[in-house]
């Protein structure tokens, strides 16, 4: 029998983890802590509020009594600037393990499963090797940004000797769930656009809002749930013990496969020519962003100078450009347009849509994972090797999210949406 600690446990990764931890028969006890709100209410669970910004002291007050063979460490703070986030999200770590030594209770931990992701490459930097794997050069020294999840995995290997815990750290791709109150999420924005599209554009057309790079390229996702089983695999598999990990559905996909479904599941249609203008198309006149340049060099090159043979040995051409961002509508502006409120206002008086969600939709992130002009794909390999056989399909993964935000109103029932005339 085990017990669990999840720190961020409101979050959208933690949530998922203590939902399927309260599953796990194995675990009779389960801790969960987070800062602004209670998470799952059930007799295994002890919550408690805890501010990891405070000092390791302060923290350690708050912990008393609160002790578990598992660690999950879901906690995150967003910062846009790099060093800000490398410096926050590292003391978080830091000063919690440094609180849990101070309580006695580092002695009882075996395992802390930190979940990152896959900045690890620099996936938010430019092109990076394809697939991506778990061996790929770090991207360190003055010429690459900090990097919080270095930070964070040195300060798992760094604090180890203070107890006797080993570390898995896991690195999933766009998360796909879902938790209360919290509106950062790919989903959110994809339903809310697709939703309020279906009122605002004429003859309900859905237009990739990114670029048409990104439409062709391929990409991976991970499920919240698929990510938290892995978590729990992770976290009793001995041969996971000191080990990153990526984490992805297993199933390769591409926008040009789950657009159409998207507008289909919305009732909206798809424009007949996707990209009108080309690579640089716009739709109505509705702003463009970009294009932006993003990092120079993009992560390839390192890759590619590498003494591993990797996809950018023998291509000289890549890196030579950093890469780029473009979004055929940027959504952040589109956002503000007159009459895509006006759809908006519409949809979430006659359906009692959350204000806060339309508002704290993050705008911001689609022109990254929609725009980026390269494909991002991750291979499992090293986890599948090690016994791990999880897998979800990504568009089964969408709908159920979707489903979970309709349910938490955050977006139209479609059932109705879908009887909705275009107002444009
Ligand atoms: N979401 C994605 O698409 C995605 C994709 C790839 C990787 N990742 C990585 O996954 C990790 C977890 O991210 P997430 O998306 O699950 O985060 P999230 O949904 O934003 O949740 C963050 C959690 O951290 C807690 N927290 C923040 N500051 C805290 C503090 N000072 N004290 C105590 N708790 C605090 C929050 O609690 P309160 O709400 O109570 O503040 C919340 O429970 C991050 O490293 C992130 O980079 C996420």
């Amino acid at each position: 029998m085990s017990s669990a600690i999840v720190t961020g446990a409101t979050g959208i990764t933690g949530s998922a983890i203590v939902r399927h931890l309260l599953k796990d028969s194995q675990y009779k006890q389960i801790y969960t802590l987070s800062r602004s709100q209670k998470g799952e209410d059930d007799g295994k669970i002890k919550h408690a509020h805890i501010d990891l910004q405070s000092s390791a002291e302060d923290m350690a007050k708050d912990l008393s009594g609160v002790a578990g063979d598992v660690i999950f460490f879901c906690a995150y703070l967003a910062r846009d600037a790099e060093d800000e986030a490398a410096k926050v999200n590292e003391a978080m770590l830091q000063s919690f393990i440094d609180a849990l030594h101070i309580t006695g209770a580092l002695k009882q931990v075996k395992r802390i499963v930190l979940t990152c992701g896959l900045k690890q490459y620099g996936v938010h930097l430019g092109q990076v090797k394809q697939p991506m794997e778990e061996t790929d050069p770090l991207l360190e020294g003055s010429n690459w940004p900090p990097n919080f999840y270095y930070n964070q995995q040195k300060v798992l290997a760094n604090n180890a000797h203070k107890g006797s815990y080993t570390w898995t750290v896991t690195l999933p791709q766009d998360v796909l769930g879902y938790a209360k109150a919290n509106f950062m999420n790919e989903c959110t924005a994809l339903g809310l656009y697709a939703s309020v599209a279906k009122l605002a554009h004429p003859n309900s057309e859905l237009p990739f809002p990114g670029s048409k790079a990104n439409y062709m390229a391929f990409n991976c996702w991970t499920s919240a749930n698929l990510h938290a089983k892995f978590c729990l695999w992770a976290a009793q598999a001995p041969n996971a013990a000191n080990q990153v990990f990526n984490v992805v559905n297993g199933d390769t996909q591409s926008w040009q496969a789950l657009w159409p479904r998207i507008a289909a599941r919305f009732g909206c249609t798809v424009p007949r020519e996707m990209f009108p203008g080309g690579e640089r198309s716009k739709y109505l006149d509705f702003e463009p962003a970009g294009p932006t340049k993003l990092h120079d060099p993009p992560p390839v090159v390192v890759q590619a100078t590498s003494d591993k043979p990797t996809v950018g040995m023998g291509l000289p051409e890549l890196g030579k450009e950093p890469s780029t961002l473009y979004q055929q509508i940027d959504t952040t502006k589109w956002a503000k347009n007159e009459k895509v409120v006006k759809a908006w206002e519409t949809l979430r008086d006659k359906y009692g849509l959350d204000q806060q969600a339309w508002d704290k939709a993050t705008w911001g992130f689609l022109t990254f994972v929609l725009g980026r002009e390269y494909s991002c794909v991750v291979t499992m390999s090293k986890a599948r090797k090690m016994g791990w056989n999880g897998y979800e399909d990504t568009w089964d993964s969408f709908e159920e999210v979707f489903d979970m935000l309709e349910q938490a109103k955050i977006l139209p029932p479609v059932s109705q949406l879908k009887g909705e005339k275009s107002l444009a």
